[in-house]
């Protein structure tokens, strides 16, 4: 990790680590960031919360919000909450894998896009949902998936 990273994370933990329950909020705020919450620093974590590493991992791990790898340059999150799966999200995900080449909660090997799964995005009356890169998107098609990827592939 850079020295920034490291600098971020400190003063991240520095602001929050006397909180109740600090450990979610404080993943929350690193992954904000840095994108990702990187491994080298979980022992610093740790050690801020008086918890063991593999407390932390555990935590890090259960989530799939969490990342511990850098994402892609753009970010892809498909719901697959009850909502969308009743209006197709399951197909539109594995039509995503596929026109992609790249699996759930992985990065293409260009390094464009990760892609994940969300549970929810708030626009359940339009579903199936995604977001890119934070920005939600209705109503997604296979069709529609393909061009709202090459506009955010450029
Ligand atoms: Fe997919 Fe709510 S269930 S947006």
């Amino acid at each position: 990790v850079t020295e920034q990273s490291r600098l971020s994370v400190h003063q991240v933990l520095h602001r929050r680590k006397d909180e109740p329950g600090a450990l979610l909020p404080i993943l929350h705020d690193i992954q904000d960031e840095l994108g990702f919450i990187p491994s080298d620093l979980v022992a610093d974590i740790a050690a801020a919360l008086n918890l063991s590493r593999a407390e932390v991992h555990g935590v890090i791990t259960y989530y799939h919000h969490f990342r511990s790898t850098a994402p892609g340059r753009h970010v892809v999150q498909i719901c697959r909450a009850e909502a969308c799966q009743a209006m197709g999200a399951e197909a539109l995900f594995a039509h995503a894998q596929e026109h992609l080449a790249c699996k759930a909660h992985h990065t293409t090997p260009d390094g464009s896009v990760t892609l994940e799964a969300a549970y929810c995005l708030g626009l359940c009356a339009s579903s199936p949902s995604i977001a890119i890169n934070g920005e939600v998107h209705a109503r997604v098609t296979p069709i529609k998936f393909e061009r709202l990827m090459a506009e955010a592939r450029g």
